[in-house]
C-alpha cells in the first residue's frame, strides 16, 4: 500500500484543472446498462472506484472500451448476468448501482447488500422499497438482494423517507423503462442526480425536474445510443480550493461549475478568502492571511455537502477562533479528528459536533487514512503542517481524487508518492 510523504508549511500557487465528478460518472455507467445501443461518456475521471464499476458491468457481459482519454464506450447489448458479487461491492458500495438498470432492463438483478462502512451503518432501504412499490419482488437472501420482476416494473408515486443520493438515483433508473408514470417526491437535489438525468434524457428517457426534489419518470420502451460529458467534480474542486486556503495561498481552479459550489465558496468567503469566478473556472485568494474559523452543518444539497465536512475540519484546526461543524448526514464521519489531533489540532467532539480552536501551526507526523474524505483532509493538513506528514493507506484517496500527488505538486507543494508494506 502506498503512502504519500508531505514536507508542509508551504503557501501553494498556480492553476488546477479538476476532473470529471466520481459521483456522477459511477451512476452514469451503472445506467448505460439501461441501454442495447453503445454510448460514449467523456469527462471519465481516472480512479479506482471507475476501475471497479466498469470491471462490473465487464463481468456481465458488457463491452468497454477506453481511449487514451479515458473517454468509455460501453456496449450493453450483450449483457447476459444479472449478478453484483459480495468481492466488488464491498470495495464499493455504489455498486449498488446496477441494481435499478438490471431490475428495469432485464427484469433480475442479484446484488450483494452493501456491509456498513467507515462513515456509518448506510442502509439500503429505500432503495429496496421504492423498488418494491413498483412491482418488484425482493427478498434479501444470504447477503444478497435477489430482485425479479415479471414483465415491466409500473410507474407509481414514491415519497422517499429520507433524502437519498444513490436510492434517487437508482429510482430514476428503473423507472425510464417503466410501465407508466414514476413520481419520486423527497429526491435528493445533488448536482450527480441531475447528471445522470440529463445522461438518460440524451440516451431517450423522459426524465423531469431533475434537480428539484420532485422527479417525475414517463417510462419509454427502449433507449438509444448517445454521447454524454460528465459535470466537473465538485468535491475535487473544494479540496483544491481547501489546499490553498489551509496554506494562505492563491489558486485558479480551472474546467470546474462554480455555480454548484454556493453553499462551500460562501464558506471560504467567511473564512476570509477573496473569490472570483467565471462560467468554468474559480480563483481563491488568502492574500497571505490565516483563515477564520468557521460553522459548518452538513445537510443535502443545496446546503454544505458532507464530502466536504473533513476539508473544512482541516481548515478549522490552523485558523483564529473556534468553529463547530455539525455533521448530520452520516453517524460515524469524524474518523479523521483522532489523526487531527495527533498533528496538535485541538478538537472537541461532542455527539454529532466537533468543536475545533485553530491553532497556529500543526506538526506533521505519521497519520492513517481511514475513507476517502478523511484522508484529504489528512493531505490538507499535512500541506499546512511545519515538518513531514505521512499518510498511510491511501488506496482511500486513490478512490475518488485522480493524480493528488500531481496536481498538489503543480501548486507548489513538497508531496511524493512512496511505495509502502504497511
Ligand atoms: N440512508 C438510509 N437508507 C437508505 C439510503 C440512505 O438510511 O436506503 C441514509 C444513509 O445511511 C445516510 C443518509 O441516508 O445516513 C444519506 O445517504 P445517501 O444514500 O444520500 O448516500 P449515498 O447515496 O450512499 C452518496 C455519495 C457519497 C455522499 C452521499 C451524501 C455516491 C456514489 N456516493 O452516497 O459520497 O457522501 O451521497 O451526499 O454518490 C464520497 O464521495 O466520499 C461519498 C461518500
Amino acid at each position: 500500500m502506498d503512502k504519500l510523504i508531505i514536507h508542509g508549511n508551504i503557501p501553494l500557487q498556480g492553476e488546477v484543472r479538476i476532473s470529471g465528478a466520481k459521483n456522477a460518472a459511477l451512476p452514469i455507467i451503472a445506467a448505460s446498462l439501461l441501454s442495447p445501443a453503445p454510448v460514449r461518456i467523456c469527462n471519465i475521471p481516472h480512479l479506482h472506484d471507475v476501475t471497479t464499476i466498469i470491471s462490473l458491468l465487464g463481468q456481465m457481459g458488457a463491452s468497454l472500451t477506453l481511449d487514451e482519454r479515458f473517454n468509455i464506450e460501453v456496449n450493453a447489448s450483450n449483457v447476459n448476468c444479472f449478478h453484483a458479487p459480495y468481492e466488488l461491492v464491498r470495495t464499493m458500495r455504489a455498486s449498488i448501482l446496477v441494481l435499478g438498470p438490471l431490475l428495469g432492463r432485464f427484469g433480475e438483478a442479484d446484488v450483494s447488500l452493501p456491509g456498513g462502512c467507515a462513515i456509518g451503518t448506510r442502509p439500503v432501504d429505500q432503495h429496496l422499497k421504492a423498488l418494491q412499490a413498483m412491482g418488484a419482488d425482493i427478498q434479501v437472501e444470504n447477503g444478497y438482494i435477489k430482485a425479479k420482476t415479471k414483465g415491466r416494473l409500473q410507474g407509481t408515486t414514491i415519497v422517499m423517507d429520507i433524502v437519498t443520493v444513490t436510492g434517487t438515483e437508482n429510482i430514476m433508473m428503473a423507472a425510464v423503462l417503466a410501465e407508466g408514470q414514476t413520481a419520486i417526491l423527497n429526491a435528493a437535489r445533488e448536482p450527480e442526480v441531475e447528471d445522470l438525468a440529463n445522461f438518460l434524457n440524451t440516451l431517450g428517457a423522459k426524465i423531469t425536474g431533475a434537480g428539484t426534489s420532485t422527479i417525475v419518470i414517463d417510462g419509454v420502451k427502449e433507449l438509444g445510443s448517445g454521447t454524454y460529458h460528465v459535470l466537473p467534480d465538485r468535491i475535487e474542486t473544494g479540496t483544491y480550493l481547501t489546499a490553498a486556503a489551509i496554506t494562505r495561498g492563491r489558486v485558479k481552479i480551472k474546467d470546474t461549475r462554480p455555480d454548484i459550489l454556493d453553499s462551500v465558496l460562501l464558506k471560504f468567503e467567511e473564512a476570509g478568502a477573496h473569490i472570483s469566478t467565471g462560467t468554468d473556472w474559480i480563483t481563491l485568494d488568502m492574500k497571505g492571511n490565516r483563515p477564520r474559523a468557521i460553522n459548518i452543518s452538513t445537510a443535502p444539497y443545496p446546503a454544505f455537502p458532507t464530502d466536504m465536512q473533513a476539508q473544512m475540519m482541516a481548515l478549522n484546526t490552523v485558523a483564529e477562533g473556534t468553529g463547530m461543524i455539525t455533521e448530520t448526514v452520516f453517524e460515524n464521519r469524524f474518523m479523521h479528528v483522532q489523526e487531527l489531533q495527533r498533528m496538535g489540532a485541538q478538537i472537541l467532539l461532542k455527539g454529532n459536533t466537533a468543536i475545533c480552536t485553530g491553532i497556529d501551526k500543526l506538526l506533521g507526523a505519521p497519520t492513517m487514512a481511514t475513507d476517502l474524505r478523511a484522508s484529504a483532509s489528512l493531505v490538507l493538513a499535512g500541506l499546512a503542517a511545519e515538518g513531514e506528514t505521512s499518510v498511510h493507506r491511501i488506496y482511500h484517496i486513490d478512490r475518488g481524487y485522480e493524480r493528488i500527488e500531481e496536481k498538489l505538486s503543480q501548486l507548489g507543494a513538497r508531496i511524493q508518492r512512496i511505495p509502502s508494506k504497511d
